[in-house]
């Protein structure tokens, strides 16, 4: 058997074009579970369309991308859905259902992805929103939460079905700086308790300096693994 640590997202040699547009080349870089990763670069660096191509939105047509044990190369759309099923994906806006109650939200998502037991619905949901810190929100309207606490809600939403990885793109981007930190700490006791990788894209500097991790940088069309060295 070998020792090697398992590995939540493999990728090698890799490019990923926006249409016929070349945005990065030669990629090559794992990450494990339970790992915090920062996607660093500047704006149309490549950030979001290395992490959509990860979801299955962007097709990957060079290379090969395992994540959650799944290969990307040749994925057929039919199957995109059972890849998101292994991913929690969050978002900058928030991309809750504004007509229905959070409980519904996430019973949403559940029955969507095969869940038909009742009490185990339930159950699932007090614990996800348990672990966000929102276990009496459940009859709330989107609205009626704090920006904050919506996000909590997303990241609740994509606990859901115990992701190997979640894929976050600027998710504390329209957050307040204090209400951001409090998402960072959610997030990270998350990878160290749930042992779910992050792998989050984030112009934020005073985020990553507050909270070190590994450094993935987006430039001149390739990405570089910082680890955790922060220029
Ligand atoms: N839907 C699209 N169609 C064509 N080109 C696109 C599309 N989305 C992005 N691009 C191009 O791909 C490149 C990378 O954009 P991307 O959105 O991945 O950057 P980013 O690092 O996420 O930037 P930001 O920090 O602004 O979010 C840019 O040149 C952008 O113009
Ligand atoms: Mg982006």
């Amino acid at each position: 058997m070998s020792e090697q640590p398992e590995i939540v997202i493999s990728i090698k040699d890799v490019s990923i074009y926006q249409h016929k547009t070349l945005v990065l080349e030669q990629l090559h870089f794992d990450i494990h579970p339970g790992e915090f990763v920062y996607l660093i670069g500047k704006t149309g660096a490549g950030k979001s369309s290395l992490l959509k191509t990860l979801y299955g939105e962007l097709p990957l047509k060079q290379g090969q991308i395992s994540i959650a044990g799944i290969e990307l190369l040749n994925l057929k759309r039919k199957e995109i859905p059972t890849l998101r099923r292994q991913l929690g994906i969050v978002f900058q806006d928030f991309q809750l259902l504004t007509d229905r109650s959070v409980h519904e939200n996430l019973r949403f998502v559940l029955k969507a992805t095969g869940w038909k037991n009742k009490d185990e619905i339930q159950k699932r949901i007090e614990e996800v929103l348990g672990l966000v810190g929102l276990p009496t929100k459940d009859f709330k309207m989107p609205h009626e939460l704090s920006g904050g606490e919506q996000q909590r809600v997303v990241i609740a939403r994509a606990l859901l079905n115990k992701p190997a990885i979640i894929l976050a793109d600027e998710p504390t981007g329209n957050l307040d700086p204090d209400t951001s930190q409090d998402i960072m700490k959610l997030l990270i006791s998350i990878s160290k308790e749930q042992h779910t990788a992050i792998l989050m894209a984030t112009h934020d500097y005073m985020i990553i300096e507050r909270f070190p991790a590994r450094l993935l940088k987006c430039e001149g069309g390739k990405v570089i693994d910082l680890g955790g060295i922060l220029f």
